[in-house]
């Protein structure tokens, strides 16, 4: 391998983001028979979207969704709806418009991969080789929302990446029961928010955990993975595992992990998609009074007093 190949990524910013969406949405069943979980609305938004401004406001403008033939509603979401925007432009209703048209603001483009297989995150991963060439990119795992007050996480994230040149990994702590759930890490202490990766592993048992530090779905990654994931062999049920390639470029480049600075609701469980509709209710700037109220309502008339 000559030394250009082993150079890390050069301080470049991310312009492409890709969004493994091709799983089944099993857990969100009977919905998820027709409606994709990608798709499920936290107030008015599907939650596909909230990943899409997050990307964007980190300076993506190319959205790379790795699909397959049952999720073509969120193609359609993404495409022009010409009938829908002509009706609102003759009847004056401009906001609507706006809502409707930013769905992709200009000068952002989507591209869809087929993964025929569902061979694993890894897998997924791959498939956008071709599209992502050989340039820093950012991997954004839509389930993981995260809400912020200030820049977005992957915004965070990019700006990390580009003063260290390093690739980053969003993790925050969870309670050891949970680590079978998550990536773990290992890590050098931190600085900052910033700690150096040492180890990676998915999934493990909370005895063999190395750490209580989750990987939490946004990453930005040096090119170099698509060669690693290309040798990646099936790991953690089965499949090839994106956790499994980062742990094979720790040994080549610099893998941070980040301690990103907002709320992560894990919309991959109905638990964290209640949690994000409450914190988006709470938060918003017509609704919260009534969502308050209808909260304290629904509280009041089951009886319910203050849990234990
Ligand atoms: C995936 C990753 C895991 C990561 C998690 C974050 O797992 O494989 O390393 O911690 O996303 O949400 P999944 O939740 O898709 O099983």
């Amino acid at each position: 391998m000559s030394s250009d190949s082993m150079s890390p990524i050069t301080s470049r910013r991310i312009r492409k983001a890709v969004f493994p969406v091709a799983g089944f949405g099993t857990r969100f069943l009977p919905v998820t028979k027709t409606v994709p979980k990608e798709m499920l609305p936290i107030i008015d938004k599907p939650l596909i979207q909230y990943a899409v401004d997050e990307a964007i406001e980190a300076g993506c403008d190319t959205l790379i969704f790795i699909t397959n033939r049952y999720k073509h509603a969120i193609a359609d979401y993404f495409d022009k709806a010409y009938e829908l925007e002509h009706k609102l432009e003759k009847s004056g209703k401009t906001e609507m418009l706006e809502l409707v048209r930013n769905v992709l603001p200009d000068g952002v483009r989507a591209i869809f991969v087929t993964q025929a297989e569902a061979l694993g995150l890894g897998h997924a991963v791959l498939c956008a080789k071709a599209v992502v060439g050989d340039e820093p990119f950012a991997v954004m795992l839509p389930d993981d929302l995260i809400w912020s007050r200030g820049p977005g996480a992957l915004a965070q994230m990019a700006d990390v990446a580009e003063r260290d040149g390093s690739s980053v990994i969003a993790v925050q702590q969870v309670p050891r029961e949970q680590t079978a759930s998550y990536g773990i890490v290992a890590t050098d202490a931190f600085s900052d928010r910033c700690g150096r990766i040492t180890g990676i592993v998915e999934k493990p048992e909370p005895d063999v955990a190395p750490s209580t530090l989750a990987v939490v779905g946004r990453y930005v990654l040096d090119p170099r993975i698509f060669a690693l994931l290309e040798t990646t062999k099936p790991g953690k049920g089965g499949e090839i595992q994106l956790t499994d390639a980062i742990a094979a470029l720790l040994a080549e480049r610099t893998v941070n992990a980040y301690r990103f600075e907002g709320t992560r609701f894990d919309c991959g469980t109905h638990l964290g998609l209640i949690e994000a509709t409450i914190r988006f209710a709470l938060d918003h700037e017509v609704l919260s009074e009534h969502a308050r109220r209808s909260m304290q309502a629904a509280l009041d008339e089951l009886g319910v007093e203050d849990l234990p």
